[in-house]
């Protein structure tokens, strides 16, 4: 064979690879709406940015006729890239052949783009489109499963891991994605479960379709296994650049700053009325974060779920944050099992790749009776307590309105480490609201009133009392808890300054193995 001729062969070799299964499979991948692992790369990199190594693996299995069904690169695409001109490293699935199916070569491949990854301090994104374990390979095949996990969770906090599933994503599968730090699913067309429906059927006799049982909408609102729910594969990959943008590449690292061109010191005059006279009256925390960040560009995760508790991505002056936020909207912004997990999550993904955090405070307390208290809201409660108190990076509060009982210590106070606490005019920072304090301070005189009318003035007296006295910010302020009382139009420029202020902060916690943050 000359030269050419080798050339040649290496050619028609890559021309096979990329097709993977073949032309009528990848028909079958598009009319169910979907991308190919190849065509999915192209999009989510920067245009020519990829290089695929691997391409020649191919399986090693003899039983079940395999030896005669062979296909260049074992059904998973892998190499890297750049997303913004930095370097990425991925994997992708191709459901083309065996089903996207993981064999013990394909692990290999995607352990081998998890230690260059970690080598080289860069994130890893997998894109999933998998029928699991490949059958055939039997128990290599979960070896390899497990070899990916203790990647997985080697490489948590120190580089970046985004999961998209784009296609099914089951059995043991899953605890790939649930290892990394964010999942995106595409709606309509990927699901993700630990048994699939005809198991559930079989054992608990319950019949649901494979999108009730876990699909991107029950994820994205009821589990919260995933983050982003996408319409299609396009935004599902457009969510992955997004998200990188505010990330550093690895934890050693502080991510990204831009250039922005909305001023430091817009005031922002609707904030001083945004607060309503009534303090049962809601308002939406979204238009107070839309009108505070550069260009009010706010990248929410978790959108649908837990939603009394916003989380997610901004910019100040094009410093990277993240946002946590009661959300007066939803159940009034109240502190229940599910968003404390949330939060607690967020908050520490911050902490691990130095991401200051900004909270932004109105909650009434957390949420009260058997549901909660059954449901163990006393160790999710102490999740975020423990996140916040851990985390060493900057940490800006502002107190908006309410902050009551154990949910003020909880929502990122003085004393658990806030580095800038401050509160708007409209602040309330006490142990409980005035109804509840008038209740248990003043219950035995209550009863002894026998009018009904005198009761409800002397109930109204009281109440007005407590709340002239501690519904303020004044008596946080007065003990330096509160560090300063600012103006709500002048909240951006002040966040703006005490993140530069905090940007060489320096805090360390005691060494220790790791901590035992109650799980
Ligand atoms: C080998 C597989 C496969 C698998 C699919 N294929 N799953 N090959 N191992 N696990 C092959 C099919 O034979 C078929 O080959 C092609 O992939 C496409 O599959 P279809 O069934 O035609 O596609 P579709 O109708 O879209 O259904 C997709 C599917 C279904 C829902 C994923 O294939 C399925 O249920 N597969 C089995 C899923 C499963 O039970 N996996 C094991 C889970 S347990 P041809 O040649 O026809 O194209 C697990 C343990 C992990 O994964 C443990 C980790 C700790």
């Amino acid at each position: 064979m000359g030269n050419q001729d080798k050339i040649n062969e290496l050619i028609e070799k890559r021309a096979k690879a990329k097709l993977g299964g073949g032309e009528k499979r990848i028909d079958s991948q598009h009319a169910k709406g979907k991308l190919t692992a190849r065509e999915r790369i192209d999009l989510l990199l920067d245009d020519n940015s990829f290089e695929e190594f691997d391409m020649f693996v191919t399986h090693r299995t003899k039983s079940f006729g395999l030896d005669k069904e062979i296909y260049l690169s074992d059904g998973v695409v892998t190499g890297h890239g750049t997303i913004d001109g930095r370097i990425v490293y991925i994997f992708a699935q191709d459901f083309t052949v065996f089903g996207g199916s993981l064999s013990e070569t394909y692990a290999l491949k995607i352990c081998k783009v998890m230690d260059m990854a970690m080598k080289i301090g860069v994130p890893v994104i997998g894109l999933n489109d998998s029928g699991g374990a490949r059958i055939q390979e039997g128990v290599r095949s979960l070896a390899g499963y497990a070899e990916i996990f203790q990647r997985n969770i080697m490489a948590s906090g120190v580089i970046p891991q985004i999961s998209s599933i784009l296609g099914p994503c089951a059995g043991g599968a899953v605890y790939s994605p649930a290892l990394t730090d964010f999942t995106i699913m595409t709606d309509q067309t990927s699901y993700m479960f630990v048994t699939g429906p005809k198991v559930v059927q079989s054992v608990t006799g319950e019949i649901v379709t494979a999108e009730q049982l876990g699909g991107a909408t029950i994820h994205s609102t009821k589990s919260g296994v995933s983050h982003f729910l996408a319409e299609d594969d396009k935004e599902n990959l457009l969510i992955i650049r997004k998200l990188l943008s505010y990330l550093p590449s690895n934890n050693l690292e502080d991510p990204p700053t831009i250039t922005t061109s909305d001023p430091i010191d817009r005031l922002d005059d609707v904030l001083n009325t945004i607060i309503p006279e009534s303090a049962n009256q809601a308002y939406d925390i979204l238009d107070v974060i839309s009108t505070i960040t550069d260009n009010g560009e706010f990248l929410e995760v978790h959108r649908n779920y837990a939603r009394n508790i916003v989380v997610g991505f901004a910019r100040f002056n094009g410093r990277s944050v993240g946002i946590v936020a009661n959300q007066p909207k939803f159940y009034a912004g109240v502190l229940d099992s599910d968003s404390s997990r949330k939060a607690a999550r967020f908050v520490r993904m911050c902490d691990a790749f130095n991401v200051p955090i900004v909270t932004l405070v109105d909650v009434p307390g957390f949420l009260p009776g058997t549901g909660q208290e059954y449901g163990g809201i006393i160790l999710h409660g102490a999740k975020l307590l423990f996140a916040y108190g851990e985390a060493t990076v900057p940490k800006v509060t502002i107190t908006l309105r309410k902050s009551y009982g154990g949910a003020h210590d909880v929502m990122s106070c003085k004393q658990l480490r806030g580095d800038l606490n401050y509160a708007w005019p409209t602040a309330e920072i006490a142990v409980m609201g005035a109804k509840g304090a008038v209740e248990v301070l003043e219950g035995s005189n209550i009863s002894k009133i026998e009018d009904a009318i005198e009761k409800l003035h002397y109930i109204e007296e009281k109440e007005n009392e407590y709340n002239t006295k501690f519904a303020n910010p004044y008596v946080a302020a007065k003990y330096g808890f509160i560090d300063d009382v600012i103006e709500p139009r002048n909240t951006r420029f002040r966040i703006i300054r005490a993140l530069e202020l905090l940007a060489n902060k320096k805090e360390v916690n005691p060494p220790k193995k790791h901590s035992n943050i109650p799980l």
